[in-house]
């Protein structure tokens, strides 16, 4: 991996988000970009252009990308004092859009906007942070309906990428990445005593772990925090 190119960290303004910006910095890379929905430039998965924005912004340096990292995501909404749908009677048209917006169609058009800036004279990688919950054959406890089937869309859309990207880029690495369970703001009406709780930073040493040991043909896979891989 080039650390003379970019990295650039889409939700870096979050809990994991900014805990990967310092990890990136320690691999050697000089120029980590941080976006977020206040930042400049600025991303909003409500808005398509404001993501073509920010990647002709990067363009622009002349510089490929080397880590693509997106650390975007919700599980609740406090604005609409929207918490995760524990029963089918639970499901509501917003919330279920909210979810698919920010945790799938966004992500979806990062990659459209981003995955050309990639590095493709060595090793690049684009890397999203899914959940455990989005794995349909481990799901063993139900609930959570948006959450999950909008993660679950996610992890399909990073599959179907890497194939693409094998022929477009074959340099390119994409996989979907299961933090842990993290403090944060996102976690912290599920943060359970009997859960393995991580810091931010204990987390994003474990993933930025995993993306230095990628291999090429790891491509199009789904791991957990500690490097193990995990079922779709
Ligand atoms: N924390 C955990 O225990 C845990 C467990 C499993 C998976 N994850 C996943 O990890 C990811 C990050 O979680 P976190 O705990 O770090 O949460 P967080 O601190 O709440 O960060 C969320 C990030 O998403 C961004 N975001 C929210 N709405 C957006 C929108 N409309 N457009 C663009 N960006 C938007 C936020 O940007 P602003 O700063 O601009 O608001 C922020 O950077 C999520 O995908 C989550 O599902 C977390």
């Amino acid at each position: 991996m080039n650390t003379e190119n970019l990295a650039v960290v889409i939700g870096g303004t979050g809990s994991i988000g900014g805990a990967i910006s310092e990890q990136i910095r320690s691999l050697g890379f000089k120029e980590i970009i941080k976006i977020g929905r206040m930042t400049n430039p600025s991303i909003d998965f409500n808005d398509e252009q404001t993501i073509k924005n920010a990647a002709e912004f990067i363009k622009n340096k002349k510089k490929a990308i080397s880590i693509l990292f997106d650390a975007t995501g919700i599980l609740h909404d406090e604005e609409n004092n929207q918490m995760p749908e524990k029963t089918l009677k639970n499901i509501n048209l917003k919330f279920a859009q909210k979810n698919f917006l920010i945790n799938t169609i966004g992500p979806s058009l990062l990659i459209k906007h981003f995955a050309p800036l990639l590095d493709s004279e060595q090793k690049s990688v684009f890397a999203t942070l899914s959940a455990k919950v989005g794995s349909i054959s481990d799901n063993g406890f139900g609930g959570w309906y948006s959450y999950r089937a909008s993660k679950a869309a996610l992890n399909q859309l990073i599959k179907t990428a890497s194939i693409e990207m094998k022929i477009k880029n074959k340099n390119s690495i994409f996989i979907a990445l299961h933090p842990g369970t993290v403090k944060s703001k996102l976690s912290k009406p599920f943060q359970k005593s009997n859960l393995k709780i991580q810091t931010p930073e204990e987390s994003a040493a474990h993933l930025i772990t995993i993306i230095k040991e990628l291999k090429t043909s790891e491509t199009g896979k789904f791991f957990n925090w500690d490097g193990t891989e995990l079922p779709w």
